[in-house]
Formats: C-alpha cells, sequence, structure tokens
C-alpha cells in the first residue's frame, strides 16, 4: 500500500510517497481501507518537529480519516469487513490504509458521506467542544472567532450561532470574509481592527470570549478584547506559538480566565467520542451545519496541501484522496 512518509522535520518538502507492506491489525484493532483522511493544521507543527508535536522521524503524517473496514482483528465483537467507521487520534493516516483502534472508531450513519464524516472528525469535534464545554456560550453572548474561513473556523462560527451567540470574526481576505459571513458571523474584522469592532458590537464591554487558534500575532490584542472575567481560549498557533504569559495580566486584564485546550481531552472516553460524533451528524443531517471542503488533494500532492495551507490560500477543510 502507497503512505506519505515524512522522511525528517521539515518543510513540506520532507514528505514523499513511498510503498509499504499492509498491516495486520492485532486483538481489539480494525484495517481500514482509507476513503479521506483529513489534513490539519497540527500535520504541519509535527512535519516541522514544533513542541510539543515533536515526535520520532521516519512518520506518516495525518490523525483524521474516514473509509471501510478492511479486516477485524481478534476480540472485536460488533465490527464487520466493509462497515463504514471514521476516526480522529489516529497516527499514521496519510495512506491507504491505516490500523486504529476498535474503540476509536466512529460509525458512520448511512446518510452521511464518508468525505463528509471524515471532514468533521478534528476541526468539527473541536469546533464543538470549544463552543460547548471550554466555554459553554449563551444565549447572546459576544464571542471572537479568529480565522473564521479556516478549517474549525467556519464550524465553529456555526455552532457559536446555533447556541445564540453574537460571532466577531476575523479573516485575512474579503473572500474569507464572505465564508464567514455566509457561515453566519454577525460581524467580520480585519486582524488589525477587530478590538475596535469588538468594542462597537458590545457597547464598549468586550467579548465574553475570544476563541483563538491564531495565537502568537493576535494573543495579545485578544486579550484586551475581552470583558470583565472574560475567557480567552487559545486553542492553536498557526502564526506561531503564544510566548509566556505572567498571570498578573489576567488580573489586570479583569479577572480573566485562560485555557490552552487540546482535543484529546475532550474525547478521552468512548461514550463522549460518540457523543460530539453523534451532535455533529444530527446537525449535518438537519442541514444546520454546512461542512466546507475546501481542498481535495491526490495522496501524492500531500505537500502543496501543506503550502497551500500555511500560505493561507485555502478554506474550510482540507482532504486526502488516497484512492
Ligand atoms: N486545540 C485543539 O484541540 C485544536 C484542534 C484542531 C485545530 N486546532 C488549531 O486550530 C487552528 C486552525 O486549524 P485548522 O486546521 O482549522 O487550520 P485553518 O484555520 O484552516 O488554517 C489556518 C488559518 O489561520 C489563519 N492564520 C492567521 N495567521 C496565520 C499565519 N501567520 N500563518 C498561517 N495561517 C494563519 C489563516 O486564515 P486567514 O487567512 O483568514 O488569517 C489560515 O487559513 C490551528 O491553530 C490548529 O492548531 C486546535
Amino acid at each position: 500500500m502507497r503512505a506519505v512518509i515524512a522522511e525528517a522535520h521539515g518543510g513540506p518538502e520532507v514528505l514523499r510517497l513511498a510503498e509499504r507492506d499492509s498491516p495486520q491489525p492485532g486483538p481489539g484493532q480494525l484495517l481500514v481501507d482509507v476513503t479521506i483522511a483529513g489534513v490539519n493544521y497540527m500535520d504541519i507543527y509535527q512535519r516541522e518537529g514544533r513542541p510539543p508535536y515533536r515526535g520520532d522521524v521516519p512518520f506518516v503524517p495525518g490523525s483524521e480519516g474516514a473509509g471501510t473496514v478492511a479486516a477485524v482483528g481478534p476480540d472485536v465483537p460488533g465490527v464487520r469487513q466493509g462497515d463504514r467507521v471514521a476516526w480522529t487520534g489516529i497516527s499514521g493516516c496519510y495512506a491507504e490504509q491505516v490500523i486504529i483502534p476498535a474503540d476509536r472508531a466512529v460509525p458512520v450513519p448511512e446518510e452521511i458521506d464518508l468525505e463528509t464524516a471524515g471532514a468533521v472528525m478534528l476541526q468539527g469535534m473541536t469546533a464543538h467542544y470549544l463552543a460547548t464545554d471550554t466555554y459553554p456560550v449563551a444565549e447572546g453572548d459576544p464571542a471572537v472567532v479568529h480565522a473564521a474561513a479556516g478549517g474549525v473556523g467556519l464550524l465553529l462560527t456555526q455552532i457559536v450561532k446555533m447556541r445564540g451567540g453574537v460571532v466577531i470574526a476575523t479573516t485575512s481576505t474579503l473572500q474569507k470574509a464572505e465564508l464567514a459571513r455566509a457561515a453566519g458571523a454577525d460581524h467580520v474584522a480585519s486582524y488589525d481592527d477587530f478590538g475596535v469592532v469588538v468594542r462597537e458590537a458590545t457597547g464598549g464591554e468586550g467579548a465574553t470570549v475570544v476563541y483563538d487558534g491564531v495565537g502568537q500575532a493576535t494573543f495579545d490584542a485578544s486579550l484586551a478584547a475581552l470583558r470583565r472575567r472574560g475567557y480567552m481560549v487559545l486553542y492553536g498557533g498557526a502564526s506561531g506559538p503564544v510566548p509566556p504569559v505572567d498571570p498578573q495580566r489576567l488580573q489586570t486584564g479583569g479577572s480573566l480566565f485562560l485555557t490552552r485546550p487540546t482535543l484529546v481531552d475532550y474525547i478521552a472516553t468512548r461514550e463522549e467520542l460518540l457523543s460530539r460524533a453523534e451532535d455533529l451528524f444530527g446537525w449535518i443531517r438537519q442541514g444546520k451545519l454546512d461542512v466546507r471542503i475546501g481542498g481535495r488533494y491526490p495522496l501524492a500532492e500531500a505537500a502543496r496541501a501543506h503550502e497551500d495551507l500555511a500560505a493561507r490560500r485555502t478554506t474550510g477543510k482540507l482532504i486526502l484522496l488516497p484512492r
């Protein structure tokens, strides 16, 4: 089977296509034919070797996807060859086949296509936990969503709107601003003036929550945009990691809360994993959540997908098509 290998840490040029033996599922495992592999910003951090994402090389990137079960290992009740499943948090997904633990496989309902199911496993579950658990958005809450036309951003904007929040979105281009508006954003600002837009939209009070996956470039202005006792949810660093923060800044900012959440802690049990997936699939079925596939790439062009994502040329979800 073919897989993308990162030979070393570095730029997109370290990714190359290679032939590998088909893996065999052990006890509690499934061998899956990958229909789509999701591309995520985290894949870039891992390829670069950015702490704390640095792992051993060589490795097969990718942690998300959807496909059909090709073989079932021993001690896996209730799963059959041909079943459709999706997953996140599994390494080695930029490949034609992958081994996944059966207890991390999310069954995909008949009405949801594999492309859509795979596309929401990482960014969709993230948007879900951010808006429902990290800071549960309530009716009327002004919420800043940075990079609102991106993979997480478009989904998060829609989920905040479903919960009755007021979205103040940031994007870098007019075309991206249009997409954020179409997803429900009430206000769209640039990264330079979102603080002003937040003040205007909230009568000077500030936002209840800022969802910030941009990191270094936005962190200071994000903190400054919060109201008293507001929530700073730093969930990524697309522009670079945020330097150490003095806790006193939370006091002077108005008794603020700061959290740096990560998906693995919000889908730690199978129950939580399936419950988030069920919500997402339900919203998709009901037409409440639009999943935008912003780019489809053959497996051999994984490097181009990484280049496009890092260069801010993309919107929505990027996927690789191994077959
Ligand atoms: N903590 C978690 O559980 C978790 C889970 C999933 C993702 N994340 C994080 O969420 C963020 C978004 O991930 P994603 O996969 O959905 O990517 P994405 O949002 O589709 O792509 C990143 C976007 O960030 C914006 N951006 C701003 N400054 C940038 C810069 N200097 N370089 C590159 N991009 C910049 C760009 O949008 P504009 O052009 O509009 O600025 C770009 O399109 C990432 O930080 C990722 O690590 C965290």
